[in-house]
């Protein structure tokens, strides 16, 4: 798993510029290129403000480009598909459904076989270690559970791939590091392609097969780090040497000025 393939997602000569209402141009994305491999676990580390969640809704298709190429499977992406799925930092979960109808809105947005797919959703919640949990309402559930029910909402049409902008970034340390080895055997058992955007060496570390390391605004590829530590992962790889000197290796990219970056770890 993870070892270079086919690639499923292919990105090059990436530019995006914003244009402000005061009519100022931002540049938030320059010469981006890279590649991601079928069932590869990609984290994406830079400053704040440097471009990654501009990146993570390029490739939803839900922000228009503005020169570049970007191919999911071998098609130009242009707009939202049935075959990525999105996890944001804040779960999203509509207050008045339970979690099993949370789970289960994409089968109605995506207009999807109903019988089909909440057996899916069913089966998803228990993946997610909810199984017990379908009748109850998002504000009976803490912050890790909230995100878990996001996590499955996003699996249930099933996409190869799923993009995730700092999910676990709004959870305490404990419940972060079990989310951690949550995702580990999820990416495991469903064998999605993943982007991960971070803030977090370590969780970037913990998780992937490689790091994209982003330089400042305009943001652009600066390094890419391959994490060759032996899989399944788990709360011992993080004491070990190999993993210290990645991480260390990493954070010599970004340097002290980015507070955040350092804050985790
Ligand atoms: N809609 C927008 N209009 C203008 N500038 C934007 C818009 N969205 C983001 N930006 C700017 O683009 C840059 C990159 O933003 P973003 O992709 O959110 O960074 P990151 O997720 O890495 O923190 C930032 O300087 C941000 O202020
Ligand atoms: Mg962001």
């Amino acid at each position: 798993m993870g070892e270079p393939g086919r690639p499923i997602i292919q990105v090059e000569g990436l530019e995006k510029t914003y244009l402000t209402r005061t009519g100022e141009r931002v540049k938030a994305l320059s010469d981006v290129n890279f590649e991601i491999y079928d069932s590869e676990f990609v984290s994406v580390v830079g400053p704040s403000g440097c471009g990654k969640s501009t990146l993570l809704r390029i490739l939803l298709g839900i922000l228009p480009k503005s020169k570049g190429t970007v191919l999911l499977d071998g098609s130009p992406i242009e707009g939202p598909s049935n075959n990525i799925g999105v996890v944001f930092q804040e779960p999203v979960l509509f207050p008045w459904l339970n979690v099993f109808q949370n789970a289960c809105l994409p089968i109605r947005v995506k207009k999807l076989d109903r019988a089909l797919y909440e057996e899916r959703s069913r089966a998803l919640l228990a993946m997610v270690g909810l199984r017990d949990f379908s009748n109850k309402y998002p504000f009976e559930l803490s912050g890790g559970m909230q995100q878990r029910v996001s996590i499955a909402r996003a699996l249930v049409p099933d996409p190869p791939v799923l993009l995730m902008d700092e999910p676990f970034g709004a959870l305490d340390a404990l419940t972060r590091e079990y989310m951690n080895l949550e995702l580990i055997r999820i990416w495991e058992e469903s064998r999605k392609t993943i982007l991960f955007i971070t803030h977090s060496i370590s969780e970037a570390v913990l998780l992937s097969d490689r790091v994209f390391i982003l330089s400042p605004r305009p943001g652009s590829i600066r390094e890419i780090v391959k994490v060759d530590l032996p899989r399944r992962r788990s709360l011992e790889t993080i004491s070990t040497s190999e993993f210290g000197q990645i991480a260390k290796f990493i954070r010599g990219f970004l340097g002290q000025g980015d507070g955040e970056g350092t804050a985790v770890l």
